[in-house]
């Protein structure tokens, strides 16, 4: 039991440090050059972050815009746009790696959206110090701009998007990217930002429709499995396993029903239609309602029929839970959300799986070792208090 606690605790840990890996602050990161600026910013979307010195008596702002996670055919840029929100009228300062493995770096002046590439002009402020870096997947763009007095609160505007041929190639513009979330004002004196490009209603109704179903369908449901199969090994966890089973998919059930009913709202608003998504997430619906009435149905444990009913539950339950990550995954390639969440999803899944397969070792040890033993210090599986035991008196783990 200490064991699998150790390992259990153990692999907490590394979960948390994968997942608060994924959620960086300016704050703590150092330059290799050993720059140090006064403030800091981390932008909103697209793994950005602005680091910069702002002299309110010279009007020079040193910075320093890096991204990470960019690769060598992306170009980054970072914007003051006096006229607004918006690209047209950004003044740029744009950089990507060209051919030749050499850092490109300009100022770009946007003159409209209907652009195709953007091309080096001068600002409407001064440039100065201009260069660039890209190391690890971080690209990054040194300069110091001399702005005009009162210049204190600036529209910023970030972007991210591919080159191809040595020229910067449109950034992505579906109405869910980020590459359209990524505006604000920032106020160079007491560092508060704000973010523009405020999230659609839709957009926010589809968020809350990712959020409740990867935690329910996608998290919760799987976890309940675990507890199901594996605690009951442990003496001291019977009944509470099966308490906590259905306290798990009950909540998962409720909250899912909630995530799927603001799918389907969802999909009666939209023309575009995903439909292997809607499909496997109403059939989700009906196994899991089916799972629900099953439970009413459940013959008593020394029923000759109780078998059939666990073979049922079982088969019906591991379906729903591999269905329910397919179709995570599916939402997820639907809602386009910041690559971190995909990330951290998979994260999860990593973390319960790899607990379900220490558990599995676990609990196949102890089947071993009682067979040989015939010890009776670990209990059977035929002595359950709720006769919720699988499959009668066959011991083997979780069947
Ligand atoms: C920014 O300001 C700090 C002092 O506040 C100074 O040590 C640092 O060198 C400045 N960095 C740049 C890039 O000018
Ligand atoms: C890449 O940039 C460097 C530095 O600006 C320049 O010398 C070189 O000619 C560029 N190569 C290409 C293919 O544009
Ligand atoms: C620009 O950056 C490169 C590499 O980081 C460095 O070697 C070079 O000295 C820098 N140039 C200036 C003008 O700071």
């Amino acid at each position: 039991m200490s064991k699998a606690l150790t390992t259990l605790l153990f692999s907490c840990i590394l979960f948390s440090l994968s997942v608060s890996s994924y959620a960086q602050t300016c704050t703590s990161y150092t330059f290799s050059s050993n720059t140090v600026y006064a403030s800091c910013q981390d932008l909103p979307v697209l793994n950005a972050f602005l680091h910069y010195n702002y002299s309110s008596t010279a009007n020079t702002l040193d910075l320093a815009y890096r991204v990470t996670g960019a690769t060598a055919t992306n170009w980054i840029s970072w914007a003051i746009n006096p006229s607004g929100q918006q690209m047209a009228g950004s003044q740029a300062l744009v950089a990507f790696q060209n051919s030749s493995g050499a850092m490109r770096v300009f100022t770009s002046s946007v003159a409209s959206t209907s652009i195709s590439t953007l091309s080096e002009s001068a600002l409407s402020f001064g440039v100065s110090n201009l260069n660039g870096s890209f190391v690890n997947g971080e690209m990054t763009i040194f300069a110091t701009l001399t702005l005009s007095s009162g210049m204190t609160t600036v529209n910023q505007v970030w972007q991210v998007g591919p080159v191809s041929g040595d020229n910067p190639q449109s950034h992505a513009t579906g109405s869910n990217a980020a590459n359209m979330r990524s505006v604000g004002t920032l106020n160079l004196v007491d560092g508060t930002t704000s973010s523009g490009g405020g999230t659609s209603s839709k957009i926010r109704r589809q968020n809350v429709h990712g959020v409740l179903n990867a935690v329910s369908w996608g998290t919760l449901m799987p976890l309940g499995v675990i507890i199901a199969r594996y605690l009951r090994v442990f003496k001291s966890a019977d009944p509470a396993w099966f308490y906590l089973h259905i306290a798990c998919q009950t909540s998962a059930y409720v909250v899912g029903v909630a995530g799927w009913a603001t799918g389907m709202k969802l999909g009666s608003d939209t023309s575009v239609h995903n439909y292997p998504h809607r499909n496997i997430g109403i059939t989700l619906f009906c196994l899991a309602t089916l799972q629900v009435f099953a439970l009413l149905l459940r013959p008593k444990k020394d029923h000759k029929y109780r078998l059939y009913w666990n073979i049922y539950h079982h088969a019906i339950g591991y379906t729903v839970i591999i269905l329910s990550i397919v179709n995570v995954f599916k939402g997820l390639d639907i809602l386009e959300p910041e690559k971190k969440w995909k990330k951290i999803y998979t994260a999860i899944l990593i973390f319960l799986g790899f607990n379900a397969a220490m558990l599995e070792a676990f609990t196949w040890y102890i089947v071993i070792k009682r067979k040989k033993t015939g010890s009776v210090k670990y209990p059977s599986y035929e002595n359950g208090a709720n006769g919720t035991n699988a499959y009668g008196a066959r011991a083997q783990p979780g069947v």
